[in-house]
């Protein structure tokens, strides 16, 4: 069975202890997935996986068989347009080093859904509320597994609230 990666059939790895953060790195040379911890703390390889997000570095590649993975490269659609959160990256400043930023892009979109499908977080004081309100509190709790080291936090959230508010039913 093949892994479906932005939109291309590509056949699983041999070995099948290899990571699906190293089958984007190191097989399929998509390296706008990061590598930072590789060991599940910083959310530096976070993809989407049949849309939800997950960390590549804790995911063996065999387990995305006959899934569909989405990467940063995958995002942006035909030629120099960005995707819109991309794009609100560039406008709110929510980068420095932009080591984290396809992480935080990737988690975000998934945590979007999420949202939307009224998922409630740790921080959400009415469950029952379906969609959750979209405060800071519940952009900064749901996207805390994405780590920042420059510290460009503020700027992260304004951007995911601009694609929240711009993508609002
Ligand atoms: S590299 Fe996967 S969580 Fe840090
Ligand atoms: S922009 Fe440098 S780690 Fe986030």
């Amino acid at each position: 069975m093949t892994i479906r990666v932005n939109g291309t059939e590509v056949s699983p790895p041999d070995d099948a202890r290899v990571s699906l953060l190293d089958l984007l790195r190191e097989h399929l040379h998509l390296t706008g997935t990061k590598k930072g911890c590789d060991q599940g703390a910083c959310g530096a390889c976070t993809v989407l996986l049949d849309g939800n997000r997950v960390l590549s570095c804790l995911t063996l590649a065999a387990q995305a068989e006959g899934s569909d993975v989405r990467t940063i490269e995958g995002l942006a659609g035909e030629g120099d347009d960005l995707h819109m959160l991309q794009q609100a990256f560039v406008e709110y400043d929510g980068l420095q080093c932009g080591y984290c930023t396809p992480g935080q892009i990737c988690s975000a979109i998934a945590m979007a859904d999420e949202l939307r499908r009224g998922d409630p977080s740790y921080v959400t004081r009415d469950i029952a509320a379906s969609p959750p309100p979209v405060t800071r509190a519940e952009i900064r709790e749901r996207m805390s597994g994405n780590l920042c080291r420059c510290g460009a936090h503020n700027g992260i959230v304004e951007a995911i609230e601009h694609m929240l508010r711009e993508t609002a039913a």
